[in-house]
């Protein structure tokens, strides 16, 4: 029986029940209801004065502040990634993997904030304060005007927040604060929403840009709620390949700004390293490039990234054959396989495909397509492409080679990495800084590799 104001809330995905019930309806998930109970008077709204009608005031689009004042960390690749800075008033979640380096990350962004006279606080509930002080030492941040606090009570938290005219405020992590107002543990859907709510209505209120820290679990969600993600303004997530050193910070969702940024970092002893010149981190170093190689002139953003697309063809050796993608869409590989089936005549009914983007990124552009079929395609046909060859471009179901955005400067970042060609679509060639095997079929680009038809 439901008591009076109580609500079952999912664990999973934040749906609220007025009924406890062993499987949610909202995502199906088995066991996952909790009774969620308030310390606030039961009944929800009771109408008070707060909730006669006042009249609803309309307002005009127009606007005497041109765009949001921006506050500048002096991290670049952070600063770029959340659109020249961070928003006074505005609420940010960075989501990764434990261990990625959201501390590590968040450390150097208050403390050179800190540095340039942004009156910054790091709250931590996961590290005691020796622990961050050290780390800080060691990656030459100690004297940096940050005020450190470790502490998970909410209400100890807003009410600290409230006496210093903080701008910066980090909160480290979400999973880990606990309002006095629910009896559901930390780390609880309940718990991390309170939480997250106080937070960002504190934001608002008082001017401050928060950035909350939130861990993701094994299927890749913000742990718990996907709830936090529609109320904080944007969403940044903080991704690494295991074993890589490179870490890549990716903005998900942002209100006030683009979303296809990305910024490239290194994780080396001393904390991270911005990447400012990424291409060089994606392409495979050293030696003849191999048969199944093709680097991609990419854009991530704002920015032209050079990566190298690796395939292996192989004769398979059970009844169904293998696909297997690190870092591209499987879908996206389906259909271009379908393609180099139907429009060029090479067979993988047989073969087991795998096709791996080097460095730990994810690629998601269309322009990919054709870096991607070249690599197949190369590798099928035991051919390499020439050294000095980047490609790009999109493949239609019908075979045919689409030019994409950008194709300059996709080529002059090429060349400026010492790239002198491109298989590319025919587009692209009208005054390019390098040498373009132009194609608008790909057919054509399959026979160029196969016959080693280069301009
Ligand atoms: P951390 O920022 O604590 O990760 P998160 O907050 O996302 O859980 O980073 C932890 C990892 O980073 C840890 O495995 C050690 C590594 N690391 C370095 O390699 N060099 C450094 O200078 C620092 C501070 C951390
Ligand atoms: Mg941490």
């Amino acid at each position: 029986m439901a008591r009076d104001g109580a609500a079952y809330v999912c664990q999973s995905c934040g749906t609220v029940h007025s009924k406890w019930a062993g499987q949610c309806t909202g995502c199906g998930q088995w066991n996952s209801l909790v009774e969620e109970v308030s310390s606030r008077p039961p009944g929800g709204l009771t109408p008070t004065k707060a909730t006669k009608a006042r009249g609803l005031a309309f307002e005009t689009l127009e606007t005497e502040t041109a765009a949001p004042p921006r506050i500048v960390t002096g991290v670049e690749e952070f600063d770029r990634v959340c659109g020249g800075g961070v928003v006074p008033g505005s609420a940010r979640l960075l989501g990764g993997d434990p261990g990625v380096g959201k501390s590590t990350l968040l450390l150097q962004v208050v403390a050179s904030a800190a540095l340039r006279g942004v009156c910054c606080a790091y709250i931590s509930g996961e590290e005691a304060i020796e622990q961050i002080r050290l780390r800080a030492q060691r990656m030459g941040l100690a004297l940096a005007p940050v005020r450190l606090a470790a502490e998970t009570a909410l209400r100890d938290i807003i009410d600290g927040l409230k006496r210093e005219p903080f701008q910066l405020v980090i909160i480290d992590s979400i999973q880990t604060m606990w309002s006095d107002a629910f009896e559901a543990g930390p780390g609880s859907v309940t718990q991390v929403r309170a939480a997250a709510g106080e937070l960002v209505r504190l934001a608002k209120k008082r001017n401050i840009a928060v950035v909350l820290v939130g861990h993701v679990t094994k299927d890749g969600q913000i742990a718990g709620p996907r709830v936090v993600e529609h109320m904080v303004d944007a969403m940044l997530s903080f991704e690494g390949e295991r074993g890589y050193p490179f870490r890549i910070l990716r903005s998900v969702k942002n209100r006030f700004g683009a979303t296809d940024e990305i910024g490239v970092f290194e994780m080396g002893d001393i904390g991270l390293r911005e990447v400012k010149n990424p291409s060089a981190l994606f392409l495979n170093e050293g030696g003849e490039r191999a048969a199944g190689a093709a680097v991609f002139a990419g854009i991530e953003g704002s920015r032209p990234v050079l990566v190298e697309f690796q395939a292996l063809v192989a004769a398979s050796a059970y009844g169904t054959p293998r696909r297997a993608v690190v870092g591209w869409d499987t879908g996206r590989l389906a259909m271009v396989l379908a393609v180099l089936e139907a429009r060029c005549g090479l067979g993988f009914g047989d073969r087991d495909v795998y096709l791996n983007v080097v460095g730990g990124l994810r690629i998601t552009e269309p322009a990919a397509d054709l870096a991607a079929a070249a690599a197949l395609a190369s590798s099928a046909l035991d051919t390499p492409l020439p050294q000095e060859c980047v490609v790009f471009g999109e493949i239609s179901l019908s075979g045919d080679v689409r030019p994409v955005s950008r194709m300059e400067t996709r080529m002059k970042e090429a060349a400026k990495l010492g790239f002198n060609q491109a298989l590319a679509p025919a587009a692209a060639s009208e005054g390019a800084p390098v040498r373009v095997a132009g194609v608008s079929r790909l057919a054509e680009a399959v026979s160029r590799i196969g016959d080693g038809l280069w301009p």
